[in-house]
């Protein structure tokens, strides 16, 4: 992947720059602000060299990590900011870092701008490629790529490993979302081709990410004042939520839910829900139901020691 131009700074963008310019990728950052585009790459210790010239770049600073300037070493392909307005973008790759409410109007902006790249790609997880519709008569290629990662505002570079979420508005812009995928080292998921799959999609990510970050935020709240040390509490359920996530990775939700609710333990919760708040007590309560049937789903395939399985075929008893 040569050339990237990425539109916006934010979290994403943060995260997505120094993991392009570590592969060698030439790498444009395009934001409302040039003083921020230019604070931006600062921050993320690119510095100012030559641009060699190329068709459709003209001007501009090339940025390359800091840590070439002192080693001396022949320049890879860098970073360089390009403010509000710079030239347009002719050939590579136009990929849009910015909150799924404008990316529509930033392929606006990016079309009167006179962009015609080789493919757009937006970053959003609930979007399909349509939202970049405005770019259509000048980039035969639009599609997405979300990365299935949480990235706050001040995250480390990219790391490799992250599945995304593939597809665009025609066999090559799915292809170029899959290569920028696999040239960060991620492993692209491809949809199917269903009335509303991406939005089940996205709801599914935001529901399993923004959802435990939920419940560990309220069970903080829950016992604070029950332990000495809250940073104790804190490590210790998120090696709960980690040890759980292991046994979910290798054998799935369904071995690895335990509790009182899996066990049949009824007075147990009865006595949890009355040492809750009564907005914690309604969420632990709307999670008794899945719970109790994921648990009876297991036991209808792994019963309790001794007892027959519920789904057994019939065709296997005496
Ligand atoms: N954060 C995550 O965990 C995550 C995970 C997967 C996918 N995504 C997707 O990645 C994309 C970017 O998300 P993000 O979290 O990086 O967003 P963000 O931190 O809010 O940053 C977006 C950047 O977009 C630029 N921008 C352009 N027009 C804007 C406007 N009208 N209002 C605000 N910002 C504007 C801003 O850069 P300038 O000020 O420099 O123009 C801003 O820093 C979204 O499509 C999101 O769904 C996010």
């Amino acid at each position: 992947m040569e050339r990237v131009v990425v539109v916006g700074t934010g979290a994403v963008a943060r995260a997505l720059v120094p993991a392009l310019v570590a592969r060698g990728t030439q790498v444009r950052v395009r934001s409302r602000s040039a003083e921020r585009a230019a604070a931006f790459c600062e921050e993320l210790g690119l510095r100012a060299s030559a641009a060699p010239d190329r068709a459709g770049s003209t001007g501009g600073k090339d940025l390359l990590p800091e840590s070439q300037d002192s080693l001396g070493a022949s320049p890879p392909a860098g970073a360089a900011w390009t403010p509000e307005g710079d030239e347009p973008v002719l050939d590579g790759l136009l990929l849009f870092a910015v909150p799924d409410r404008v990316i529509a109007s930033a392929a606006q902006a990016a079309a009167l701008r006179g962009d015609r790249p080789e493919a757009a790609l937006h970053l959003s997880g609930y979007h399909d490629s349509g939202v970049l519709a405005p770019l259509a008569a000048s980039c035969a290629r639009l599609g997405f790529a979300h990365p299935l990662g949480s990235f706050p505002p001040d995250g480390p570079p990219l790391a490799p490993g992250l599945t995304w979420c593939c597809g665009g508005s025609t066999e090559g812009a799915a292809a170029a979302a899959a290569e920028l995928s696999c040239h960060l080292g991620g492993r692209p998921l491809q949809l199917r081709e269903a009335e509303g799959s991406k939005a089940r999609y996205h709801a599914a990510a935001s529901l399993v990410a923004g959802g435990a970050a939920a419940l560990l935020h309220l069970a903080e709240q829950l016992a604070a004042d029950a332990v000495e040390d809250p940073a104790a509490l804190r490590a210790g359920l998120t090696d709960l939520l980690a040890s759980m996530l292991e046994n979910a990775r290798a054998h799935g939700p369904l071995a690895a839910l335990t509790g009182p609710a899996a066990r049949g333990d009824d007075a147990v919760v009865e006595g949890h829900l009355a040492a809750m708040d009564p907005a914690t007590a309604a969420v632990y309560r709307a999670l008794l139901e899945p719970m109790r049937a994921m648990a009876a789903a297991r036991a209808a395939v792994r019963p309790p020691s001794g007892a027959p399985a519920a789904t057994e075929p019939r065709s296997a008893q005496p």
